[in-house]
């Protein structure tokens, strides 16, 4: 199995991957571990990777551009491409469990207020970790590496593992920055009319059907 994982702060994972059962697993040709920072990718003068939120809001959006040539760059048949956001399926351990029989995972962390949602697009899963928002995805994407690691045939004794055993209620609306078109995919039109009331609205019903859809025990409470 091999695991890429795209951040903006490879740093981060210096010590993670390096201590115990895992960098056993790594000793062993169990797994192997990339760290790569899309920022290389960027094709900004300035290796940009984010701007400002199409529509008006807080807080900078990750582009597409250095993000889809990063992917498309080491991608193969046999990827799955996982994105770490706390809108994204609620980990389990039988996800684990399934995603430790794929050949290739490249887990996206993302950073400040999130991605384009055009990214989304590229993935094959979205993941959250918990309901609770962390500065960014890669703690979430050490917890995948590390409990997909320890179901890895060989890595741990399988008797081991087989013992193993929120504040409006409401999932963020998706969000679009720069360009306005991109691989043929649009921003809704709404968010670039200025109508502020009407972006407001959009937004609160975009939440409400994400939340509806993906998390309907949420709007239960
Ligand atoms: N990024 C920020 N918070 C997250 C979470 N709870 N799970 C996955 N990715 C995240």
């Amino acid at each position: 199995m091999r695991i890429d994982i795209l951040t903006l702060f490879p740093e981060m994972f210096s010590k993670i991957f390096e201590e115990s059962i895992i960098k056993r697993a790594r000793q062993k040709g169990l797994i192997e571990i990339r760290i790569i920072n899309f920022r290389e990718y960027s094709k900004d003068p300035h290796q940009k990777v984010d701007d400002t939120p199409y529509g008006g809001g807080h807080g900078m959006v990750l582009t597409c551009q250095p993000i889809f040539d990063c992917i498309e760059s080491i991608r193969t048949e046999e990827s799955k491409i996982i994105m770490l956001t706390p809108d994204g399926t609620l980990y389990k351990q039988q996800t684990a469990y399934s995603l430790a029989k794929e050949k290739h995972l490249i887990l996206l962390c993302g950073h400040y207020e999130g991605f384009d949602e055009r990214i989304r697009s590229l993935c094959d899963y979205e993941i959250s970790i918990g309901d609770y928002v962390l500065t960014g995805g890669e703690i979430p994407a050490m917890v995948l590496v590390d409990s997909i690691t320890r179901l890895i045939p060989g890595v741990i004794e399988k008797e081991s593992h087989l013992q193993d055993s929120f504040n409006n209620q409401l999932l963020d609306y998706p969000d679009y920055t720069k360009p306005r078109v991109f691989r043929g995919m649009e921003v809704p039109e709404i968010l670039v009319s200025g109508d502020h009331k009407k972006i407001d609205e959009f937004r609160k019903q975009m939440s409400y059907n994400r939340t509806k859809e993906r998390r309907p025990d949420l709007l239960e409470k």
